[in-house]
């Protein structure tokens, strides 16, 4: 991937100008009169693109980066001309920077090294450096970078910009920079730098990597070694299959970005060597082949980067979407945290359970499958970890609650099952309906959840599914009013007999046929 060869670099980057040669007539744009000085050379000499470059390739680095050495610094005046093309200065600030410049740049210069600039602010989209090829400003401390300063009170169009930049090399390397201070000119470095094909903005304190770098499709060489702050996730953007032709990485080897590492109660953040992505790439896609069924062609990308013990840990996402599986696939790849497998036609989650490459799993996409439950995760470590478990659509004909039950109490947890057509009936109303209620915040979708008859488990009521107990009930309420009505005939017919006893003395049928028993000779 490093590609040492010179000349091929081509670039794009953070700050300067807009390139519209072939697209916009040239517009007088509203300059200063230090701009005005430059503009009148310009009318009076014809283009340099005409002109012959003279031989000062002993100062070219990569064969278009001007570059010299403090040794060669002039004494008084700051500046000094290398050859006819090229301007060299040392130690200059604010106040001497342009009156520097000013005198010693003409219309034939198109290289310009300032060693030690002390500034607060660099337009580079200044018209007096509109002619450069090679713009260096190194090993000072530059407080802003800005493109275009006057204009940028009308953000509306890129006319403002200056027409043309010719740079093709800039080298801001060494100067204190922080991202903070390549804001905002840099937000969209496209559109400024089309000409650009070697960025060294090396030993400087970025923590933003220059994603435009890799959107643009041009081919560019970065130096990006000794900002140890650049977040790794991007250089593996970058290092991407399509990116990787694109973006070179001068200084490959002392080239480092910071790795995000999160454990349970803390932060930390560990500085790898560019190189180690590039092989847990590797690594990555030889184990995405083996992903079984064989030649399904699943992809892989690193979710994260972790650190275990000393050793970076790639955790995965699979997408294995819309390939007519009918079962899950098997043989992960080490660490596969995330598995999309929407849009198959799978029918049983066992695998789940009894495959080992699926122990670390946290988020599983299976929508428009055909699962018709879900009792196969019970026990899993899946259902122990999941922080996502997406079941929308699948052919669900009820919910073993109790599978999922003890998991619910964690936020940020998503269980999804839209689509889904349950069986509803008495115990559907009883037990799923309440436990959705209950569960609500985890399952987002759960109005989705539907009967069979399409109206959804949530909306189900009781009166409606449950006939059969109501019934019952109201039979127990008949017994025992029956039950009351015999007791109160007893105790009316017992005190009729025993009113007739006392007043009549004869016992009415049926007592006067009863045997007599001990406690009647108490009652006499
Ligand atoms: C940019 O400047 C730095 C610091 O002076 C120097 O080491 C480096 O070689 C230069 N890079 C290029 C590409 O000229
Ligand atoms: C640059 O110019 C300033 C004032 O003109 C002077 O003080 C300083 O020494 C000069 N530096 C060099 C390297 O000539
Ligand atoms: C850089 O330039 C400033 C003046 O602008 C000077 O004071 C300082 O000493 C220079 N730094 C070095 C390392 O020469
Ligand atoms: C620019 O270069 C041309 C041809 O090389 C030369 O005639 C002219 O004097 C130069 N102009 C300046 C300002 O150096
Ligand atoms: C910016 O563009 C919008 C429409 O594109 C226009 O209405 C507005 O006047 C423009 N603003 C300026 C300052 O040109
Ligand atoms: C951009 O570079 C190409 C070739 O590298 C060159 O032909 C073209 O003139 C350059 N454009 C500008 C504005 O310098
Ligand atoms: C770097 O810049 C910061 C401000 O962003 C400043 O405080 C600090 O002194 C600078 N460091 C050096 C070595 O100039
Ligand atoms: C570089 O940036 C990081 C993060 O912003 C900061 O913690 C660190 O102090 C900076 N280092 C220097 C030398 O400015
Ligand atoms: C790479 O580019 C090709 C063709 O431009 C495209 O089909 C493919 O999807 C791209 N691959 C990636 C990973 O972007
Ligand atoms: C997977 O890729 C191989 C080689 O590119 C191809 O032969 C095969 O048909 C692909 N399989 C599917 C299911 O797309
Ligand atoms: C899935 O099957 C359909 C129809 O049988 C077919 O058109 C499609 O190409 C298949 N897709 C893959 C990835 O094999
Ligand atoms: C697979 O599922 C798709 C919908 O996801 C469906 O259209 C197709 O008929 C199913 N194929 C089989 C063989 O069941």
């Amino acid at each position: 991937m490093f590609n040492g060869r010179f000349s091929l670099f081509n670039v794009s980057v953070w700050v300067l100008t807009v390139y519209l040669v072939f697209h916009v007539p040239l517009i007088e744009m509203r300059v200063d009169d230090f701009e005005q000085q430059a503009l009148a050379q310009a009318r009076e000499q014809p283009p340099v693109s005409t002109e012959k470059p003279e031989p000062i390739n002993q100062h070219l680095k990569l064969g278009k980066c001007f570059h010299m050495p403090r040794s060669k610094c002039p004494a008084e005046p700051n500046c000094t001309k290398v050859g006819s093309m090229s301007v060299f200065c040392c130690d200059l600030d604010s106040a001497r920077l342009k009156e520097a410049l000013a005198s010693s740049i003409t219309q034939n210069t198109t290289y310009l090294h300032v060693l030690n600039a002390t500034i607060d602010e660099l337009d580079v989209s200044q018209a007096m450096f509109r002619r450069l090829t090679s713009m260096a400003f190194t090993d000072g401390n530059i407080d802003k970078i800005v493109v275009a300063r006057k204009e940028s009170m009308d953000m509306n169009t890129t006319r403002q910009f200056p027409k043309h930049s010719s740079v093709a090399c800039l080298n801001i390397s060494n100067n204190n920079l922080t991202s903070a201070k390549l804001q905002p000119a840099i937000q969209r470095p496209y559109a400024y730098l089309f000409n650009l094909s070697v960025l060294d903005a090396s030993a400087n304190n970025l923590t933003e990597f220059p994603l435009s770098l890799v959107h643009s499709n041009r081919k560019i060489s970065v130096d990006l070694s000794g900002n140890r702050y650049l977040p790794c996730k991007n250089f593996m953007k970058a290092m991407e299959e399509n990116n990787s032709s694109l973006v070179t990485f001068l200084k490959y080897r002392d080239t480092y970005c910071a790795l995000d590492i999160s454990f349970n109660w803390f932060k930390d953040v560990r500085v790898v060597q560019i190189d180690h992505l590039r092989i847990q790439k590797e690594v990555l896609n030889e184990s995405c082949r083996n992903i079984k069924p064989a030649n399904i062609n699943c992809t892989c990308i690193p979710e994260r980067l972790e650190f275990s013990g000393d050793v970076i840990t790639n955790l995965v996402a699979v997408d294995c979407s819309q390939r007519n599986l009918t079962s899950l696939p098997t043989n992960l790849p080490h660490n596969t945290v995330k598995l999309n497998v929407s849009y198959n036609n799978i029918t049983s989650l066992q695998t789940v359970a009894d495959d080992s490459t699926y122990e670390h799993l946290r988020q599983l996409i299976l929508d428009h499958n055909d699962i018709p439950y879900i009792l196969e995760l019970e026990g899993t470590k899946f259902i122990d970890n999941f922080m996502l478990f997406s079941i929308a659509y699948n052919k669900l004909k009820t919910i073993h609650t109790y599978v999922l039950s003890n998991r619910f109490y964690k936020t940020g947890l998503a269980l999804l099952i839209a689509g889904n057509y349950i069986n509803c009936d008495c115990n559907t109303e009883k037990t799923l309906k309440p436990w959705l209620l209950e569960n609500f915040k985890n399952i987002p979708d759960y109005k989705l959840l539907l009967c069979d008859d399409k109206v959804p488990v949530v909306d189900l009521v009781e009166s409606q599914v449950c006939h059969t107990p109501r019934d019952w009930t109201d039979y127990i309420y008949y017994i025992i009013g029956l039950e009351v009505l015999i007791l109160v005939l007893l105790i009316s017919k017992v005190s009729y007999d025993y009113w007739v006893f006392k007043t009549a003395g004869y016992l009415p049928w049926p007592a006067n046929k009863m045997p007599r028993l001990p406690c009647d000779w108490l009652c006499e």
